[in-house]
C-alpha cells in the first residue's frame, strides 16, 4: 500500500507510522518510507491508517487536517476453499469419500483380484504350456530312449549272433581239425596197411609153396630114407664080405648115418621156421586189416594186441621185455585195425620212454559192460606240467624229426570214436600208465 503526506516547510522530511487495525497490535515506522507490505493476510476486514510528523522525533504524529484522508478500509474475501461452506462440502467430501473409499479400494480389489485372476490363469495357461511342452519332450526323450534301448538291444542280438557265430567257427574249425588228423591218420594208416599188404603178399605166396613143399620134401625125405634102409638091408642080407665092406664104406662117405637123423630135424625146422614167417605175415596182415574194408566188427581184443605186439617186438625186443596179465575180455564192437593203431602209439611210446631196459606191462580185463587195457613202463615219466598236453595235436617232446606229437592225439580220436576213454597217469622218474577203456557194444 502506497500513502504520502504534503508538508511544505519539509517536503522531504516527512516520516510516517501506518497500523492495519485488524491485523496489527502495534504501530510500524516506516520513516520517509511511503509503502507498506503484507503478504498473507487472512480473510476479513482491515483498517489501514497512516499518521505522519515533521520536525523530529520529539513532534507527534498525526493525520493531518483530515483523519478520513490518512485511513483506508478494505475487506479481503476469503478464497473459494477457505470459504466455511466450502469447508462443509469438503468434509462432506471427505465423509463421501471416506464412503466410497473401501467401495473404490474393494473394487480396485477386485479389479486387481480379476487382473491377478486373469494374470494367474495366464501363467497357469503359460505352465500348462511348459508342463505340456516338458511332457512332449519328456515323451520324445522317452521315446528316443527307447529307440536306444531297441539300438542297444539290436547291438546285444548282433553280439550275440557274432559270438554265435564265433562259437560255430571254433566248433567247425574243431571238426576241421578231426578231419585233418583223420586224414592225417587214414594216410599213416593207409601207407602202414598198404607197405602190409605188399609185404604180406609179397610174402604170402612163396610161404605157401615152400611150407607145402617142405611138407612133400618131409615126406619125400622119409620115403627115400626108408626105400635107402631097405636098400641097405637087401643088400646086406645076399652079399659078400667084400660088398659089404664097400657099401658100409658108400654109406660112411656120405655120412648116411647122421643125413638120416639130420635130415627130418632140418625139415622140421625149416617147416617151423615157415610157420613163423606165416605167422608173422598173418599179424601184418591182422594188423593192418588191409584185407577187410573199415568197418565196424566184432573183434578179440586181445588178437589185436598179441599182432601189435608182434609187430613192434623189433623195435621193443632190445629195451623191454614184455609182461602179459591178460583177463577174460567179451569180443567188443570195434574198428580192429584202428584199436591197434591205438595200441601201437601208446606201446611205441612207452618203449622210447626206456632209456636202458626196463619192463612194458600189459593188463587188460573187464568192468560192467566196459574192457580196458592198460599198457605201463617204468621209463622216464611224464612231467606234471607236460601231461595235460599230452594228447595235444603236434605235442611232441621228441628231438625234431623224431615224433610228429600226432600218436596221442590220434589215439584219442580212435577211442573216442568208439566211444571211450584213454587216459595218462605219470610218475616221474618211475613210469607212465595208459589205460583205454572202451565199450562192449556200440549204440545202435
Ligand atoms: N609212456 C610215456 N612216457 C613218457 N612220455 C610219454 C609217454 N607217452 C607219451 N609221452 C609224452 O607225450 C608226448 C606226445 O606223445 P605222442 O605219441 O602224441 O607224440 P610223439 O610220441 O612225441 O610223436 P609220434 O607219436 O607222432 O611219433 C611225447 O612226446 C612224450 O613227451
Ligand atoms: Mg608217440
Amino acid at each position: 500500500m502506497r500513502f504520502t503526506g504534503l508538508s511544505f516547510r519539509e517536503p522531504r522530511g516527512i516520516s510516517f507510522r501506518y497500523r492495519l487495525e485488524g491485523y496489527d497490535t502495534e504501530w510500524h515506522e516506516a520513516g520517509t518510507r511511503r509503502s507498506a507490505f503484507y503478504t498473507n493476510l487472512p480473510p476479513g476486514n482491515f483498517q489501514f491508517r497512516v499518521e505522519a510528523r515533521t520536525g523530529g522525533l520529539l513532534s507527534e504524529f498525526t493525520t493531518g487536517g483530515n483523519p478520513m484522508l490518512a485511513q483506508m478500509s478494505f475487506e479481503l474475501v476469503p478464497r473459494w476453499f477457505e470459504r466455511r461452506s466450502m469447508r462443509i462440502a469438503g468434509i462432506i467430501l471427505l465423509l463421501v469419500l471416506a464412503a466410497i473409499a473401501p467401495l473404490v479400494i474393494r473394487q480396485r480389489y477386485h479389479h486387481r483380484g480379476l487382473q491377478l485372476e486373469a494374470q494367474v490363469r495366464e501363467r497357469t495357461r503359460e505352465l500348462r504350456d511348459a508342463n505340456e511342452k516338458q511332457i512332449r519332450a519328456n515323451m520324445a526323450l522317452q521315446d528316443s530312449n527307447l529307440r536306444l534301448a531297441e539300438q542297444v538291444e539290436e547291438r546285444l542280438a548282433a553280439e550275440r549272433a557274432l559270438q554265435t557265430s564265433n562259437t560255430d567257427l571254433l566248433a567247425l574249425n574243431h571238426k576241421l581239425e578231426d578231419a585233418q588228423n583223420q586224414l592225417i591218420q587214414s594216410e599213416k594208416l593207409a601207407s602202414i596197411g598198404q607197405l602190409a599188404a605188399g609185404v604180406a603178399h609179397e610174402i604170402n605166396n612163396p610161404i605157401a609153396y615152400v611150407g607145402s613143399n617142405l611138407r612133400t620134401l618131409q615126406r619125400y625125405a622119409a620115403q627115400l630114407l626108408a626105400a635107402m634102409e631097405a636098400l641097405t638091408a637087401e643088400l646086406t642080407r645076399g652079399s659078400n664080405a667084400e660088398t659089404y665092406a664097400e657099401l658100409k664104406q658108400i654109406r660112411a662117405h656120405f655120412d648116411v648115418d647122421a643125413l638120416a637123423a639130420d635130415l627130418p630135424e632140418l625139415v622140421d625146422e625149416s617147416r617151423e621156421g615157415i610157420e613163423r614167417v606165416a605167422k608173422i605175415v598173418r599179424d601184418l596182415r591182422d594188423f593192418s586189416r588191409i584185407d577187410r574194408d573199415n568197418a565196424w566188427v566184432v573183434a578179440d581184443v586181445h588178437r589185436g594186441l598179441e599182432s601189435t605186439l608182434n609187430i613192434v617186438a623189433s623195435e621193443l625186443k632190445f629195451k623191454a621185455r614184455i609182461v602179459k596179465n591178460f583177463g577174460e575180455l567179451p569180443p567188443i564192437k570195434c574198428l580192429p585195425s584202428e584199436l591197434n593203431q591205438v595200441f601201437m602209439n601208446v606201446l611205441m611210446n612207452a618203449g622210447q620212454a626206456i632209456k636202458e631196459r626196463g619192463v612194458i606191462t600189459v593188463d587188460t580185463g573187464r568192468s560192467a559192460d566196459k574192457i580196458w587195457v592198460s599198457i605201463s613202463d617204468d621209463g622216464e615219466g611224464i612231467p606234471a606240467d607236460v601231461l595235460p598236453r599230452i594228447f595235444d595235436p603236434f605235442y611232441t617232446t621228441k628231438p625234431v624229426g623224431s615224433g610228429t606229437g600226432l600218436g596221442l592225439s590220434i589215439s584219442y580220436g580212435i577211442v573216442l570214436k568208439h566211444g571211450g576213454t584213454i587216459e595218462a597217469a605219470s610218475v616221474l622218474g618211475e613210469g607212465t600208465s595208459m589205460r583205454v577203456e572202451l565199450p562192449i557194444e556200440q549204440p545202435a
